[in-house]
């Protein structure tokens, strides 16, 4: 079964959707550790209470391959096959990238490449779109970048404020992350050029 390290930064709800389609039978896989670069992430305690490996591991003030080469054993040692990246804001470095090739996904609020960065709904807002949505996609070493494995849309509303459209996109964010996890451990697929084609 696909060993999962889900690394977070904050609240965790991508994390505990996950966790939540496991439980349901929905995903055949299973946590093998929760990762937090904050150590105050609410997504910590709630890997806790699940009763889930959550590890602190703060990332305040270090280099990026410093952080990274922390990072490494520990997935290591909790033997990951697949590293989910559920609201964790930190770029990777690519010595870490080489170590789970095409092992690594990432869940951005937005129909990428449109609003890469922080903030991402609030940008679909100012920008005047009238659809956004989220992405599943492949880690490469720049950001938000990679292959996309899934998207979702999202129409955006005339009175939407960035709190309801983020609760519209999280919904969605909740339901393709399971989809694309499934996707990527249950079917063969191949990259051609940017695009992955499931066989
Ligand atoms: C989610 O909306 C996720 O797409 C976004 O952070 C939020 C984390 O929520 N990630 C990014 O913006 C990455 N560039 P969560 O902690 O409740 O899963």
């Amino acid at each position: 079964m696909t060993r999962l390290g889900i690394l977070i930064s904050g609240r965790g709800s991508n994390f505990e959707a996950i966790a939540d389609s496991i439980a349901a039978g929905r995903l055949d896989a299973e946590i093998a550790v929760v990762i937090g670069n904050r150590p105050e992430a609410p997504g910590l305690e709630a890997a806790r209470r699940r009763g889930l490996t959550a590890v602190s591991l703060p990332s305040k003030g270090l280099d990026r391959q410093i952080y990274d080469a922390q990072l490494l054993p520990e997935l290591k040692r909790h033997a990951v096959d697949l590293v989910c990246l559920a609201g964790f804001m930190r770029l990777l470095s690519g010595l870490f990238i080489r170590e789970f090739p095409n092992r690594i996904l990432n869940i951005h609020p937005s129909l990428l490449p449109a609003f890469p960065g922080l903030d991402a709904q609030h940008q679909a807002l100012e920008h005047g779109v009238k659809i956004t949505g989220c992405t599943v996609h492949f880690v490469d070493e720049a950001l938000d970048s990679g292959p996309i494995v899934i998207q979702a849309a999202v129409p955006v509303r005339e009175d939407d404020t960035v709190e309801s459209l983020s609760a519209r996109i999280l919904a969605e964010e909740h339901r393709i992350y399971t989809e694309a996890i499934r996707l990527v451990t249950t079917r063969a697929y191949a990259f051609e050029g940017r695009r992955v084609v499931f066989r």
